[in-house]
C-alpha cells in the first residue's frame, strides 16, 4: 500500500482513511466525545452527490479530515442530477447538522462530477451546493479528486460507486483517459434482491454485512465482472501496472480478485474505500475561513 503521506498530513493512507470514516460515519461518532476544534483555522470542504450517498466533509489547511456528514439520498442518478430540490434540500440540512457539531459557519466548497457528463449537468452540480448556501469555490471531476489522495502516478483508478463506475488512467501523475459507465452498487443489490425475492431496501442492508457477502458473492460476481470489463476497456492500450480501487462497491469482498483476474492487472482496495473521493474533492477547494 502507498507508503507516502496523504497531502501534508502526516498520515499514511490507511490511517488517513480510517480517521476519516471515523469524523464522517454516524456509528463511529461518540456522543460523548468533544467535537474536533475547528476554531479559527481555514478549512477545506467538499460536496460529494453520489448516486447512492451524498457527503460533505470538512478538512484541515492540511487535508486532515476534521468532521463530516454522509447519508443515502436518491437524487443523482448516472451522474445526472435527477432531484435538485430535494438535493439541495438535503445538503442544506447536512450543512446545518455539521454546523451545530462544529460550532461554526461552512461558507465555501468544492464539488465533482463524474467524468463525460455534459457542461450543463456539471454547473448544476454547483447550482446544488449554492442553493444550499455554500460558496461553490471549483469543480472537479471525480477520478482526479480521488487521485488527490492516492496520488497513483501511473495506473489506473476504478471509483466502484453506487450507479456508475468510473475509471481514470494516469501516467507520469497526469489524468490521460476518463470514462464513467453504468454498473455500481444498486445493480448489486438490484441482483441480490432479485435472486432472494426481497426488498432492494433489504438487499442494501444485508450486502453491507461482511458476514452475508460470502454468501452473496456467487450471485453478484457476474456484476463484478461487468465492473472489471469496464475497467478492462478503458485501460486498454496504456501502460497500467496496477488498479486502485476506490468507492463504496470496491468494499465488497472479492471486488480485487475478479478485477485482477479479469484485467490481468495487479488490483488493491485501500482498508476504507467509501470516502476517497469526497475527500479528493475538498482537497480542491482552497483554504479559507
Ligand atoms: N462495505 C460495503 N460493502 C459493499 N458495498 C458497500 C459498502 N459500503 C457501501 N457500499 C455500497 O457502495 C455504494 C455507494 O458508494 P459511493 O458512496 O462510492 O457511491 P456514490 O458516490 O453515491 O455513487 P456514484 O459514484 O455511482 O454516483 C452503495 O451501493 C452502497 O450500498
Ligand atoms: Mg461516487
Amino acid at each position: 500500500m502507498n507508503s507516502k503521506s496523504v497531502a501534508q498530513t502526516g498520515l499514511g493512507l490507511a490511517d488517513y482513511l480510517a480517521r476519516a470514516e471515523a469524523v464522517i460515519l454516524p456509528s463511529r461518532l461518540s456522543a460523548t466525545a468533544p467535537p474536533t476544534s475547528v476554531d479559527g483555522k481555514p478549512l477545506r470542504v467538499g460536496v460529494d452527490l453520489g448516486t447512492a450517498y451524498l457527503v460533505l466533509v470538512v478538512l484541515d489547511e492540511d487535508g486532515l479530515p476534521l468532521a463530516g456528514e454522509w447519508q443515502y439520498a436518491e437524487v443523482v442518478r448516472d451522474g445526472l442530477v435527477v432531484d435538485f430540490i430535494g438535493a439541495a434540500d438535503r445538503l442544506r440540512e447536512m450543512k446545518a447538522r455539521l454546523e451545530r457539531r462544529i460550532g461554526r459557519e461552512l461558507t465555501h466548497a468544492a464539488s465533482g462530477y463524474p467524468p463525460g457528463v455534459p457542461p450543463a449537468e456539471v454547473r448544476a452540480t454547483a447550482h446544488v451546493v449554492e442553493a444550499a448556501g455554500l460558496e461553490c469555490s471549483g469543480l472537479v471531476d471525480e477520478p482526479s479528486a480521488a487521485n488527490n489522495v492516492l496520488q497513483v502516478r501511473d495506473g489506473a483508478i476504478v471509483d466502484v460507486g453506487g450507479g456508475t463506475t468510473g475509471v481514470a488512467v494516469l501516467q507520469g501523475g497526469r489524468v490521460v483517459h476518463t470514462a464513467d459507465e453504468a454498473t455500481g452498487g444498486t445493480h448489486f443489490s438490484l441482483v441480490i434482491a432479485g435472486s432472494l425475492n426481497t426488498s432492494f431496501e433489504e438487499a442494501e442492508q444485508l450486502k453491507l454485512r461482511p458476514g452475508e457477502q460470502t454468501r452473496l458473492y456467487p450471485l453478484i460476481r457476474p456484476v463484478m465482472e461487468k465492473v472489471a470489463t469496464i475497467a478492462s476497456r478503458h485501460i486498454c492500450g496504456w501502460q497500467v501496472p496496477e488498479i486502485t480501487l476506490v468507492g463504496g462497491s470496491s468494499a465488497f469482498q472479492g471486488m480485487a480478485e475478479v478485477v485482477a483476474e479479469v484485467t490481468g492487472v495487479p488490483a488493491r482496495v485501500p482498508s476504507n474505500p467509501l470516502f476517497v473521493t469526497p475527500l479528493g474533492i475538498a482537497m480542491h477547494d482552497p483554504p479559507r475561513n
